[in-house]
């Protein structure tokens, strides 16, 4: 299984190896919101596979690692931890920057912040700082597993239109209910959109979400499975515990 190159909040690495497990067959894999890709980074390859996420930068990333990987390389051996450069990448105009520059950019962000946000420079009283920016010795792992998969950066109910068959398997993670999310907006509307697209496809759809009443009214004509995950991405220990999640299938 291979580990994919940063953190996301919500990243599913305590979940996959039972999601992977649920998969059904499938010729066509898609994932609706792809943030790190543990599920993708741990399956098996399908004939087919999408990866989607409408952040323009995380997608930027793995087109980057899928094209020029030796470069991106090349260039995280220059780059150590440090306040004032964290702030430097994160006050950059993005207009000025080649797209390589932008991905090093946003690894650097994304693995020197607090809870992998881009927000807030990470330090800590009892963990050295993240040195090494990037995996690299898996790079090209990672490059060879992105070679035949189709990179797309819109937003789910495009890719649900254009990849709907109905030998595909569409993975959804997105952004919690009720909960922060990643800098564009995912409400309630959202949310129905999503259910009523996944409600009237031709393929199969598994999709994982925070426990929750609402959701469980939504969802109520699926199969709802409840499983709990540790949750870790906070200062305040009190926050910190397990919490219930859906894994929710039309099959
Ligand atoms: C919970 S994370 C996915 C985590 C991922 N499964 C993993 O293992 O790392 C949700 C992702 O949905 C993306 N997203 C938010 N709104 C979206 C939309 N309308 N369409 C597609 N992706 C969206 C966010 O950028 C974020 O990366």
């Amino acid at each position: 299984m291979l580990k994919p190159p940063i953190n996301r909040m919500g990243g599913k690495s305590k979940l996959r190896k039972t999601i992977i497990n649920m998969l059904p067959d499938h010729v066509c894999y898609v994932e609706l919101f792809f943030g790190a890709g543990w599920v993708y980074f741990g399956k098996d390859p399908a004939k087919v596979e999408v990866i989607n996420d409408i952040d323009k930068e995380l997608i930027n990333l793995f087109r980057m690692i899928k094209y020029h990987a030796p470069e991106i390389k090349r260039m995280l051996q220059y780059e150590f931890s440090d306040r004032d450069i964290f702030e430097e990448y994160k006050n950059y105009s993005l207009e000025n920057l080649t797209e390589i520059n932008r991905a090093v950019r946003f690894l650097y962000l994304i693995t020197q912040s607090f809870g992998s946000k881009c927000g807030n420079y990470g330090y800590g009283t009892n963990a050295v700082p993240k040195q090494q920016i990037f995996h690299t010795e898996t790079l090209n792992d990672l490059k060879e597993r992105l070679k035949n998969t189709y990179v797309e950066n819109l937003s789910f109910e495009k890719i649900i239109d254009k990849y709907d068959r109905e030998y595909t398997c569409f993975f959804a993670d997105p952004p919690y209910f009720e909960t922060a999310g990643y800098g564009n907006e995912f409400g309630e509307k959202e949310h129905l959109l999503l259910r009523d697209k996944l409600s009237n496809i031709e393929g199969k759809f598994i999709l994982t979400i925070n426990d929750n009443l609402q959701v469980r009214e939504w969802y109520k004509d699926f199969n709802l499975k409840e499983v709990e995950v540790n949750y870790s991405v906070s200062r305040n220990e009190k926050a910190r515990g397990k919490y219930k999640e859906l894994i929710i299938t039309n099959y």
